[in-house]
């Protein structure tokens, strides 16, 4: 079968997406620190969907190496949940950027609120051209944010650039599970559509790192951990109504036909992967 033809998303536009899901999440109060999927250890796990999320940032944590000594980048940071954990989890200094202004303020502000404007700054910018010296970073969190972006090569060159060696990166990125199904499940496309992503090509990734100049660690396909469940735990919480569905929905629910995860509900051939490279 062959790769369905992607449109690039356009970095100007991805961030007044999220410009206009941010004011609308704070203006409904469907707002959520974290704009990213939940991690379940295992198929028994009952943590509850913003458990999940914040249990994701964990995994990332465990990962990146990461001390009070630290200084870490947060590439697509959204409104700095997960940048204010890892500051609180590890003491590390951390750098969010986002394509977002409204996203930009609001971490700001979040920052400020928790005291923790020292050691958390938040700006905005283009991750394919980091506002940033060569070898400034000790380890690099990208959290559902490269999917965003119109070149991967080009923004993990960039992120080669601005880690210090021996500093990693740890993402998480979407892609099309084998064996692609005759038709892909219609919420692929809506998720591609509407939130201005695209799929990774799992066959060329460790090329990919390798063309960047970074050296592989791990690559894991977390799609039961984290885009299935989460999924399905969103159709469970519909159906009993305990809550505006957006509150679940990462700030995702536009209110109208667009696509929400739970669209995703039964997408096996959605993937979903957790990668840690390091610069050499
Ligand atoms: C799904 S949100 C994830 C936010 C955050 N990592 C989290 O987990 O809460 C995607 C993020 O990627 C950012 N993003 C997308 N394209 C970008 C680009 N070209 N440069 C910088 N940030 C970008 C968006 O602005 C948004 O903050």
């Amino acid at each position: 079968m062959t790769d369905p033809v992607q449109t690039l998303p356009e970095p100007e536009a991805v961030g007044k997406l999220y410009d206009r899901l941010t004011l609308s999440a704070m203006s409904d109060g469907t707002f959520n620190p974290n704009v990213h999927i939940g991690y379940w250890d295992t198929p028994d796990s009952e943590a509850t969907v913003e458990e999940a999320m914040d249990r994701l940032t964990d995994v990332f944590i465990e990962r990146m190496r990461v001390d009070g000594s630290s200084h870490v980048l947060d590439l697509g940071c959204g409104v700095g949940g997960p940048g204010l954990r890892v500051v609180t989890r590890t003491g590390a200094r951390v750098t969010g950027i986002s394509i977002s202004e409204e996203q930009i303020r609001t971490a700001g502000r979040l920052a400020a609120e928790a005291g923790l404007a020292d050691r958390a700054i938040f700006r905005h910018g283009d991750a394919m051209r980091l506002p940033f010296e060569d070898a400034s970073f000790d380890a690099v969190m990208a959290l559902e944010s490269v999917c965003h972006m119109p070149d991967r090569q080009r923004v993990f060159t960039e992120v080669c650039r601005v880690l210090r060696p021996g500093g990693r990166i740890v993402l998480t990125d979407v892609f099309e599970r084998h064996p692609r199904k005759a038709v892909r499940h219609p919420g692929i496309d809506k998720f591609c559509r509407d939130l201005m992503s695209t799929t990774a090509d799992i066959d060329d990734y460790v090329a990919l790192l390798h063309r960047s100049g970074l050296r592989l660690r791990e690559i894991l396909d977390v799609t039961e951990q984290t885009t299935l469940r989460l999924a399905d735990e969103l159709g469970k919480l519909a159906a009993a109504e305990e809550r505006p569905a957006a509150m679940d929905e990462g700030n995702f629910d536009f209110g109208d036909d667009s696509f929400k995860p739970s669209d995703l509900a039964g997408a096996d051939d959605f993937g979903c992967l957790l990668v840690t490279a390091e610069r050499p």
